[in-house]
């Protein structure tokens, strides 16, 4: 099977590790780089819990790159509350070295872009800063790039940081109007679809069963982000948005999409972040992207599950 080359950019949150053990567990993707981003938690913090992620499963020698620290204009935004102090949860992960001479985020995704000409797709989990400035840097990269499957957004959904912004982009709406009017292929994967995608603790103890690194750090991340969603969403259960982007890299036909304009409020005002679609083509704008408004969720939580007890399994032998 031909693996498609795959950059992650993430900002290191609990959905997001769960995204990157999906994505090693699945043998349709090669993942050429993980950069980082900030926002659920630092991008200095990020690194530490993705580098640590890896070496629970055995797989540092991914490469793992420091991002950008701070968003375009707009002052960081972190998420302790949703994804405790360190980004994940409840789990402890052994401590990692960090090299301070390595590369940046921003030049790898170009280097990348470059070396996988047209074959390589990137998934955002994080707000856009990286890819941002590596469009700004070098332009160039927009036609190179297969596919963009962005996590962001909230359409026709509320917001989830504030009463219309998704987490995201609202960290940095900046960045988010450069990749969306970049000319990139993009698909947006916005909580309109991903509050469909609910892991309970049935689930989590389906995982347990298997009793590894890989199932306990499942088990202990998740409590925190149950927590979470049962005192401020009264959810039974967790949102777990970015596997569900990550799993479009090899299975698009889990979620139904549009091609629409899409376009980020960039006041100050209250809307600050709101992604919103021109249904009616009332801008008489080209579409930007393609948009997932329905997903097949029972399909999407099964083949997670599956994935991650396999990764489980392996990762004992
Ligand atoms: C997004 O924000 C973060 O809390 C999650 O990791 C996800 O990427 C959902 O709004
Ligand atoms: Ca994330």
């Amino acid at each position: 099977m031909k693996r498609t080359p795959l950059i992650i950019d993430t900002d290191a949150g609990i959905d997001d590790a769960l995204a990157i053990l999906l994505a090693m567990a699945s043998p349709e993707v090669d993942i050429v780089a993980i950069t980082i981003s900030s926002g659920n938690c630092s991008a200095a913090q990020g690194i530490r819990n993705v580098r640590g992620i890896l070496q629970l499963i055995g797989s540092g020698n991914i490469p793992v790159v420091k991002g950008v620290e701070v968003p375009l204009v707009q002052p960081p935004v972190f998420a302790p509350e949703t994804h405790g102090e360190t980004g994940l949860g409840y789990a402890k992960l052994p401590e990692v070295s960090i090299h301070s001479n390595q590369k940046h985020s921003v030049d790898l995704i170009i280097e990348q872009a470059f070396r996988y000409q047209g074959e390589v797709m990137i998934v955002t989990l994080g707000p856009l800063t990286n890819l941002a400035l590596a469009i700004r840097r070098e332009p160039a990269i927009i036609d190179k790039v297969k596919k963009v499957i962005i996590m962001g957004g909230a359409i026709q959904h509320g917001g989830n940081t504030t009463p219309q912004a998704e987490f995201n982009i609202y960290c940095d709406p900046h960045a988010a109007h450069i990749v969306f009017h970049s000319g990139m292929p993009i698909i947006l994967v916005p909580l309109d679809v991903t509050y469909q995608i609910i892991l309970t603790q049935n689930h989590v103890q389906r995982l347990l069963q298997v009793d590894s690194p890989v199932t306990r750090f499942v088990s202990d991340s998740t409590r925190y982000y149950m927590e979470y969603h049962k005192k401020y969403q009264q959810i039974d259960g967790c949102v777990i948005n970015d596997p569900l982007a990550l799993a479009l890299t090899f299975k698009p036909d889990l979620v139904n999409t549009r091609k629409l304009f899409v376009d980020v409020d960039l006041s100050s005002g209250v809307s600050m972040g709101k992604t919103f679609a021109d249904f009616y083509n009332f801008l008489k704008q080209k579409a930007n992207m393609s948009v997932a408004l329905n997903v097949k969720s029972r399909v999407f939580i099964d083949l997670f599950l599956d994935r991650i007890v396999k990764l489980a399994t392996r990762n004992l032998q």
